[in-house]
């Protein structure tokens, strides 16, 4: 039988949870074992209140009966635990492939520690082969999408069908194809300086720990 690595990651990561903590749920496909698992911890005793960081994140955790809050009603969160697109050694993520990078960026930078889940494949050396979602305002989205263009990058607006794709903020994400971004933090400040743009996928200096679970069914520890 093969290893599911997104599990092995995602349920090593939910140990670092300890009663009375105030948990940020990530959003994605690693990041529903982490919660899947939390759910399991409550119902044997685990005492924790949690934030979402998608609606698709909420309900699967109200399903599970781990108590909520609204971020805005709490001052900080002990852990998060969310995946990534992409993860260099420095740490430096691309994240926002489920589109709820925003919320995962303000609950991640509100919480003590994150640690990032992930399978092997998400490593890299140098982030900029996963398309860089950019979340931007409906407003004169074109304006912005071709100010993207100028950083050197091919911006595809997501869609959903015959549709755009909108965030749970309302957004669009114009996904940015750089191949190789050889500075993360210079195109973060590059991307903060367009004012159609509303946040984006790289999080720097944020994440404090990653754990990525191996197809030997090993795991690594950054
Ligand atoms: C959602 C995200 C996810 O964490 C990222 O896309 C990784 O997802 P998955 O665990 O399904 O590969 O950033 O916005």
């Amino acid at each position: 039988m093969s290893v599911n690595v997104k599990q092995l990651a995602a349920e090593k990561a939910v140990e670092y949870v300890q009663d009375g903590m105030k948990v940020g749920l990530g959003t994605g496909s690693t990041a529903y074992w982490a919660i899947r698992k939390l759910g399991e911890r409550v119902q044997q005793g685990l005492k924790i209140t949690a934030v979402a960081t998608s609606q698709a994140s909420e309900d699967q955790a109200r399903e599970l009966g781990i108590p909520l809050v609204a971020f805005g009603d709490i001052d900080s969160l002990d852990l998060t635990i969310d995946g990534a697109d992409e993860l260099d050694g420095e740490l430096q993520l691309i994240k926002g492939g489920g589109g709820a990078l925003l919320r995962e960026k303000i609950v991640a930078m509100g919480s003590t520690r994150m640690i990032v889940v992930a399978d092997e494949s998400k490593a890299v050396q140098t982030l900029g082969k996963f398309p860089l979602p950019v979340e931007i305002v409906p407003f004169a989205w074109e304006w912005t999408v071709a100010k993207l263009a100028k950083l050197g990058c091919k911006p595809e607006l997501r869609r959903n069908g015959d549709e755009l794709y909108k965030t749970d903020n309302g957004n669009y994400i114009a996904d940015c194809r750089f191949e190789v971004i050889p500075s993360a933090p210079e195109l973060a400040l590059s991307l903060q300086s367009i004012s159609g743009v509303v946040d984006h996928g790289l999080f720097i200096g944020i994440a404090s720990m990653a754990i990525i679970g191996k197809n030997d069914g090993s795991i690594e520890i950054i």
